[in-house]
């Protein structure tokens, strides 16, 4: 992976002869208090999601089982980002249009937000997100 319109985070592997453990920390190992956790899983392959991009919303996403592709533009360029491995994560900017292709059927896409749900912070409309990145 190696990601240019969004930030690579590789996060320690705490794991022993027991198994794997990954640690996930606001303001540690993720550069914001963590203000919301969702997850999105059971995607059928054929279903794209996101669309959009968010005016004042950071998020760190990781596949943290299975895969899936993260599309992303900052109006200026873009870039394909797969997330294959659960103890490495993408920082996505505000003003970074995103989608999502390609859901592995087992697939489990974590998102940590920086800030509450909101929907006057997202940008739905390519139009709209392609003039505000531009200015
Ligand atoms: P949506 O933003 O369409 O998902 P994606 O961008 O991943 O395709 O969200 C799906 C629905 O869930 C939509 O009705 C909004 C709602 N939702 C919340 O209520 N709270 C949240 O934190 C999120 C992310 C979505």
């Amino acid at each position: 992976m190696m990601a240019r319109l969004a930030k690579e985070i590789k996060f320690q592997e705490l794991g022993d002869e027991r198994g794997h453990l990954v640690v996930m920390e606001g303001k540690v190992s993720i550069p914001f208090e963590i203000k919301r956790i969702y997850y999105i899983y059971g995607t059928q392959p054929e279903v794209s999601r996101g669309f959009h991009a968010h005016r004042n919303l950071k998020q760190v996403l990781v596949a943290i089982k299975g895969s899936c592709k993260m599309h992303l533009e900052n109006g200026k360029e873009k870039e394909v980002i797969e997330l294959t491995d659960p103890s490495k994560a993408i920082l996505i900017d505000t003003l970074t249009w995103r989608e999502m292709h390609d859901f592995s059927e087992d697939c489990v896409l974590l998102c940590l937000a920086s800030e509450h749900y909101d929907e006057s912070d997202y940008i739905r409309s390519y139009e709209e997100f392609s003039k505000l990145a531009s200015l």
